[in-house]
């Protein structure tokens, strides 16, 4: 029987189901819950791409298995479940990761574009755990919505990214009541600025894929660090994880000082504005 390097470590026998992991953050969250242990599930909606990373992992002596799916669709999402069912029998993790960000300013926004965004961080993981909750229930499980610190205050240029992202707060909040009784964990990890694959993209105003802004590699974590992030939040079963000092910082001048925090968010989007358009 083939020996696989995820069948030791603190997450051994369990199951991880991990959307948008063919690339960015997820890639790397994939790769750092195959270090401690766990067969994970990979997706994403490119089959290239997903298949690359999923041969990179299997290479490095992981039990991963892929799934194409667009988790904006109910139907596509019942697939992604039953391949981890298929492949290992169960599902103990969720983390809901895959999204689409944008750059684009409300007033100019097709509102298509605004579904397009919005859909992809709610339904992204509204659908995605509809099908997996009897499993989870089943292992007590646990399930992260990736969210980010720009949900904490609200950022120019963000409005369907920032609404998706802050309705997961509640969601996540709002299940953990309901859910009670169940055992499974709900929580939420706010990432800030995180190094990108260089092909990453986010929609303009008219849908077309741009490249994202600038930003100072001095302000970013690593992938691997947010993962290690990520990691730690799902092993500690937390409610709530807000990466980096920025990210605490917003939270605490947000709630204490909201006025003096939206006028460092209009000054800093300005000076970056000058700096690089
Ligand atoms: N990078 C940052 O600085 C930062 C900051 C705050 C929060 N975050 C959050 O961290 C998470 C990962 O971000 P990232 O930077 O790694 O982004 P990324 O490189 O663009 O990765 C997102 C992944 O989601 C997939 N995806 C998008 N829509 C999908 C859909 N409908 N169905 C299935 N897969 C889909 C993408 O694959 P395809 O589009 O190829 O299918 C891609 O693999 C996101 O939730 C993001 O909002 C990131």
């Amino acid at each position: 029987m083939a020996m696989f390097r995820n069948q030791v470590g603190r997450l051994a026998g369990q199951v991880a189901l991990i959307t948008g992991s063919e690339s960015g953050i997820g890639r790397e969250t994939a790769r750092a819950f195959c270090q401690q242990g766990a067969a994970v599930i990979l997706n994403g909606r490119q089959t290239e791409r997903l298949e690359h990373t999923r041969q990179a992992l299997a290479a490095e002596g992981y039990r991963v298995a892929a799934c194409v799916a667009d988790i904006t669709d109910y139907a596509a999402c019942e697939r992604l479940v039953a391949t981890a069912i298929t492949h290992f029998g169960r599902l103990d993790i969720l983390i809901t990761n895959a999204s689409i960000s944008q750059r684009a300013y409300f007033a100019d926004m097709q509102p298509e574009v605004f579904r397009q965004v919005l859909d992809s961080n709610v339904y992204g993981s509204v659908y995605p755990l509809k099908a997996a909750l009897p499993h989870l229930i089943e292992t007590r499980g646990s399930v992260t919505f990736i969210s980010s610190i720009s949900a904490l205050n609200g950022m120019p240029s963000g409005s369907a990214y920032c609404a998706g992202k802050a309705a997961l707060a509640n969601l996540a909040h709002t299940l953990r009541l309901e859910l009670a009784d169940t055992g499974v964990h709900f929580g939420v990890v706010h990432i800030g600025f995180t190094q990108n694959d260089p092909d990453k993209r986010v929609l303009d105003a008219a849908g077309q894929p741009v490249p994202i802004a600038h930003r100072p590699p001095r302000w970013q974590k690593s992938q691997a660090q947010v993962a290690a992030i990520i990691l730690r939040h799902v092993q500690r079963r937390r409610q709530r994880t807000v990466i980096s000092a920025l990210g605490r910082l917003i939270l605490v001048v947000h709630s204490l000082l909201p006025r003096l925090g939206d006028w460092v968010v209009l000054t800093s989007q300005r000076r970056m504005r000058n700096l690089y358009e």
